[in-house]
């Protein structure tokens, strides 16, 4: 499917389907920016305005480099929603990061109202959008977390295996991201999950590389898949790879990036996941960090320390379009005091951005 395409049919129906760029292509940069946002309704206000604003935001950055790819997905917490919607619906998944603690290992839910993804060839236009995004929203937000990915030669990530081999692309990525009729108010729409993971590389390259081999469960230099009577149980692969009860696979889409600062001794994952429900994220990382069964859990974790741990909802580009008009006023009060306000209707609008999506370029693939 293409943002064109879809927004061709979308010129019927309100545009209101046509997805973020949760399924972008992997690129050389990227930037995971979290952010709370603060206290009361007057922050809200330059938060509304950033969402209908953003592909505007986007068009200008991107164009002055445009076979740089830069693209940018805008994902909002559950309790941000609740905020912005004012007692309206909710999409079916949305949840705060579910933390998991298991024989010493730790997922930690952390805080964070905002996620913005800014991916392009070149770190520039990552750094330029971001900085117009964190102006528009001035005080009304604080910054939590912000992260500077960069590509490792071979796409490998710093414990050394190319990271991303069994995404899925073209068409499986879309249908493993964006949400169809099992939400219709927020069909278009996707979740993620982000995660900061810090490695003892210390400890992880004292390993044998055929013990490496068996955590990951792929062979290090050529990246080849072990062969089922040598792959651990225990194997990174083997826990997260989830079927249904008719023994398709169920996908996610993951965009990794190495990050670090080599003086720190700092050297890190960054984690991101996509789907259309967060449910095989979640259950991903349960086989991870409890194990499968339990006690029998992923022994990268022995070398790797999530930090961080946060779940957003990606609106469709109509959603979150929609967004920039506040609910009545009524609703919007109660919402910022007790929650009991009248229910609004984000997305009912059906609101277009006019591009097609929050993206640089026009294919979805
Ligand atoms: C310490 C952080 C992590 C590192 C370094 C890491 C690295 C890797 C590597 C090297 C692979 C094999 C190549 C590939 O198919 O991409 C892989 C596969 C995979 N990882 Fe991770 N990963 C991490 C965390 C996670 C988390 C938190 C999840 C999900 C919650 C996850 C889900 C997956 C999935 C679904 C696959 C593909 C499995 C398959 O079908 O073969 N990873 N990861």
């Amino acid at each position: 499917m293409t943002a064109e395409g879809s927004l061709q049919a979308g010129a019927a129906t309100g545009a209101a389907t046509v997805p973020q760029p949760v399924a972008a292509p992997l690129t050389g940069a990227a930037i995971f920016c979290i952010l709370e946002v603060r206290p009361g309704a007057e922050s809200l206000a330059p938060v509304r305005a950033l969402c209908g604003d953003l592909a505007a935001l986007l068009r200008g950055v991107g164009f002055r480099a445009a076979d740089t790819g830069l693209s940018c997905v805008m994902g909002l917490s559950s309790g941000l929603w609740d905020r912005l919607a004012a007692g309206g619906p909710r999409p079916a998944g949305l949840h705060p990061f579910r933390e998991l603690l298991a024989g010493g290992r730790h997922a930690p839910a952390t805080a964070g109202d905002l996620l913005f993804h800014i991916r392009s060839a070149r770190m520039d236009l990552c750094f330029e959008l971001a900085t117009q995004i964190i102006t528009r929203l001035g005080g009304a937000v604080a910054p939590v977390d912000e992260v500077h990915g960069f590509r490792y030669f071979d796409e490998r990530d710093l414990i050394g295996f190319v990271d991303g081999t069994e995404n899925p692309t073209g068409q499986d990525a879309i249908d493993a991201t964006v949400i169809g009729p099992e939400d219709p108010p927020f069909a278009g729409g996707s979740y993620v999950i982000v995660q900061k993971y810090l490695h003892d590389l210390g400890r992880w390259n004292a390993l044998p590389v055929e013990e490496q081999e068996r955590i990951v469960g792929r062979t290090k230099l050529t990246n080849i898949e072990l062969e089922d009577d040598v792959k651990p149980s225990y194997a990174h692969n083997a826990l997260t790879s989830l079927t249904d009860e008719d023994g398709h696979d169920i996908d996610i889409v993951r965009d990794n990036m190495p990050f670090g600062r080599p003086s720190d001794g700092e050297f890190g994952t960054y984690f991101i996941g996509y789907a259309r429900s967060p449910e095989p994220i979640e259950q991903m990382l349960e086989n991870m960090f409890i194990g499968l069964p339990p006690g029998n859990y992923d022994r990268l974790l022995d070398v790797s320390r999530a930090v961080t741990g946060v779940l957003f909802f990606v609106p469709s580009a109509g959603v979150l379009e929609s967004l920039a008009v506040p609910p009545p006023e009524g609703a919007a009060q109660a919402a910022d005091g007790d929650g009991a306000g009248q229910p609004a209707a984000p997305g009912g609008s059906g609101g277009s951005l006019g591009i097609g999506s929050l993206r640089g370029e026009t294919d979805h693939e």
